[in-house]
């Protein structure tokens, strides 16, 4: 599948069966993610793989958009070591973090797989019961599996500005 074909049938997928994502699987997801780019090449991700019940039970305590998929990725960074701009000290490890979530975002849709980004958890909630360090921050929830048969689109996923909306090209 071309690029751009992949990114757009691509869609937040919802609703999931119940069945494991196989381990070949989820390793190449987590490989798409590995070889992302990151500001200064720190690689300041940390991915912490959920799938057994009581993990899966956890996550239902953080956020209630789990859809029940049979594995959730929580995406990190260690802000000890993602890249600081030294103009004004800008951390770049929410940016890193989120091109590692859609590196393994598009290697789902590639699979067949869905997923869907996942921002709205309660951080404190996350950080107590998987027990992060306070230098790892959690950025987003991904949670992963089989599609269910009556998945589709929400019609958000249609609505896309028009190019001219969001890029200018500059006169001057
Ligand atoms: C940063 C970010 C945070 C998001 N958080 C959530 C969320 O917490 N819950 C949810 O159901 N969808 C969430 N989404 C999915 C968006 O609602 C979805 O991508 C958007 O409506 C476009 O639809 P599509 O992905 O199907 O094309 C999030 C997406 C992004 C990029």
């Amino acid at each position: 599948m071309k690029f751009l074909e992949l990114a757009k049938n691509r869609y937040s997928v919802r609703s999931f069966e119940p069945k494991k994502v196989e381990s070949e699987k989820l390793d190449l997801i987590l490989e798409a993610g590995r070889i992302a780019p990151t500001a200064s090449n720190r690689q300041p991700q940390r991915i912490l793989v959920i799938e057994s019940e009581k993990g899966l039970d956890m996550i239902k305590e953080c956020t209630r958009y789990h859809f029940n998929a049979p594995v959730i990725l929580i995406v990190c960074y260690d802000q000890s070591i993602s890249w600081k701009r030294p103009m004004d000290g800008d951390d770049a490890g929410i940016v890193d973090a989120s091109i590692v979530t859609t590196h393994m975002m598009l290697q789902t849709a590639e699979l067949g797989l869905g997923s869907t980004w996942v921002a709205h958890f309660n951080p404190e909630k996350v950080r107590e019961l998987f027990k992060l360090e306070n230098h790892i921050e959690p950025v987003a929830l991904l949670p992963i599996g089989y599609l269910a048969s009556n998945s589709q689109p929400n019609p958000r996923h249609y609505e896309r500005q028009d190019i001219k909306e969001t890029v200018f090209y500059n006169s001057f």
